[in-house]
């Protein structure tokens, strides 16, 4: 990898980068606050104030997108248009337009914030926002690509970093995606139907978002993991070949894995079938990933020691690599058939979410702040230590609870007594879950408070003056 560590940045756009770095902790925020409020509204429902906008069935979408598109999604544009800068090493192409792309994203997050507590949805997982603010992603999004494949069109540079092929892939493949799962016939502003109709709009939805859990919650994720990781740690990657081997494996298998989300449902069972055999083996080039960003600390373990940054970064490897051995698990035909409706599936998108997305992103961000604002570190290293174990803590009450709750919900339905008749009834298997929404709604708590001791630790290291952060003596 190039060493340009020595670099001022002063000829680099960081405008751009400061302002979505910062904007990803004000939404991660928002995001996970939301999600500590519909967990509590499983275990109290009594939180819902008899108030529309405020019910679980309205929240919940707005904690999703909260999450992965305003949070996650911040994430990857600072930390791409910030790569992509470096490593091509020159400024970022076409200015306004990247400028264009952070206000507009705003505006598009602002107008998610408001229709969805207003019910106003297409009833598409992970694709709820009604078609006029489904037009202006699109424009973004494609602006967002002009921007980035322009910058690597300029580089002087030979060649293209591996970072920035995952960069490249989760931009291209999302705005496939999001154009291709958003058709719809609009009747009125905010009402539209599918231009799909029964099987075919299934698999279209889940084509869609398997593959948002593919690139942007993957391939993107990986992108930032490929340049932070070995610029944490000091050392080049492991293996730039098996960067290379594992991105394309990944991107061929992942496209076709999507009906593991409709296992027994109307869809032809061959189709099935081919989800669940393209998801067993996309274990392999997840593995390779997971495996090419941990052994890129050979000959620097222990710096786990004294940097909780770093922590941060192969904690989520760690994560990654449990989520993506679990996926191909749950992808089997008759492990979905206990897995599926229950807590398990929640118990895995966290372990994915707060172990893998969440943490990586909180790891770079800890790199980026430093370097955007001019100090050679963070205000305090020990508070960010602090929010290493909230977040590490969190997060295993959160999905072990949900494993737990899962299986047993899974069992609990299945089980029959000698005559036939089922020997749970479902509110039985809803009380039995209680105490391990409890634990969840703790685990919630633990993750963001980590965020908010991070809002106030970015703060103080933003208003520090200038150089007043000395990087630490290496221990
Ligand atoms: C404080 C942290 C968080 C808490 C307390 C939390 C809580 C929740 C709750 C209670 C649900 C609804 C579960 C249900 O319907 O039974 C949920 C769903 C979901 N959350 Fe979170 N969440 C958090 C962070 C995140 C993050 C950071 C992400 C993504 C980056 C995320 C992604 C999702 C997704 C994708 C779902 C839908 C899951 C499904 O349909 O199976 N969450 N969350
Ligand atoms: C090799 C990798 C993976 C495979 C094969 C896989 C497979 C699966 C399977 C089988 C389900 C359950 C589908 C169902 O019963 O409805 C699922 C759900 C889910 N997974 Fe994964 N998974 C993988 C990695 C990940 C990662 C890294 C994340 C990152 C955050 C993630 C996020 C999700 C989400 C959000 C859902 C819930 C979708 C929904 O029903 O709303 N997965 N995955």
């Amino acid at each position: 990898m190039m060493n340009h560590s020595q670099s001022t940045g002063a000829d680099y756009n960081y405008t751009i980068v400061r302002q979505f770095a910062l904007t990803t902790v004000l939404w991660g925020i928002v995001g996970m606050a939301v999600g500590v409020l519909i967990a509590a509204q499983l275990i109290w429902p009594q939180l819902n104030f008899e108030t529309p906008w405020l019910t679980f069935s309205r929240l919940r979408p707005l904690h999703t997108n909260a999450v992965i598109f305003a949070f996650g999604t911040s994430a990857l544009f600072a930390t791409s248009y910030y790569v992509v800068q470096r490593t091509c090493q020159i400024r970022l192409f076409a200015p306004k337009l990247a400028a264009f792309t952070f206000w507009g994203w705003q505006a598009v997050i602002i107008a998610a914030a408001i229709t969805l507590p207003m019910g106003y949805t297409q009833g598409k997982e992970y694709a709820e926002l009604e078609w006029p603010i489904d037009i202006a992603i699109a424009v973004i999004w494609v602006s967002y690509a002009i921007v980035f494949f322009g910058t690597i069109a300029k580089r002087t540079t030979s060649h293209i970093y591996v970072a920035n092929w995952f960069f490249g892939a989760f931009i291209i493949t999302v705005a496939v995606l999001h154009i291709v799962n958003s058709m719809a016939v609009p009747v009125s502003l905010f009402k539209s139907y599918s231009l799909y109709s029964g099987a075919v709009d299934a698999m279209v939805q889940w084509w869609y978002g398997h593959n948002a859990v593919g690139f942007l919650l993957t391939a993107g994720f990986l992108g930032m993991m490929y340049y932070f990781v070995p610029k944490q740690a000091g050392r080049p990657v492991y293996s730039y070949r098996l960067s290379i081997v594992h991105f394309w494996a990944l991107i061929a298998l992942y496209i076709w894995a999507g009906p593991h989300h409709l296992h027994y449902t109307a869809l032809p069972d061959w189709t099935q079938s081919l989800g669940m055999v393209m998801s067993l083996i996309l274990f392999a080039p997840s593995w390779g990933g997971m495996i090419n960003g941990i052994m890129t600390l050979s000959g620097a373990w222990h710096k786990l020691r004294t940097d909780p940054v770093l922590r941060f970064l192969v904690v989520s490897l760690s994560f990654y690599g449990m989520s993506t051995f679990e996926g191909p698990m749950m992808a089997i035909k008759t492990v979905n058939a206990l897995s599926h409706y229950t807590d398990w599936t929640v118990g895995h998108v966290h372990s994915g979410a707060l172990g893998w997305v969440a943490m990586v992103s909180i790891g770079s961000l800890y790199h980026l702040v430093p370097v955007l604002f001019g100090h050679g570190r963070m205000y305090s290293t020990s508070l960010v230590n602090v929010h290493f174990w909230l977040a590490t803590i969190g997060t295993v009450l959160y999905i072990v609870s949900m494993w737990i709750s899962g299986v047993m919900q899974g069992l609990m339905w299945r089980a029959v007594n000698s005559d036939g008749t089922l020997t749970y009834s479902f509110v039985e298997s809803l009380e039995a879950s209680y105490p391990f929404y409890f634990v969840r709604f703790l685990g919630g708590c633990f993750f963001l408070t980590g965020m908010l001791i991070m809002a106030y630790n970015v703060l103080r290291t933003v208003k520090a003056p200038k150089e007043s952060l000395p990087a630490l003596a290496e221990a």
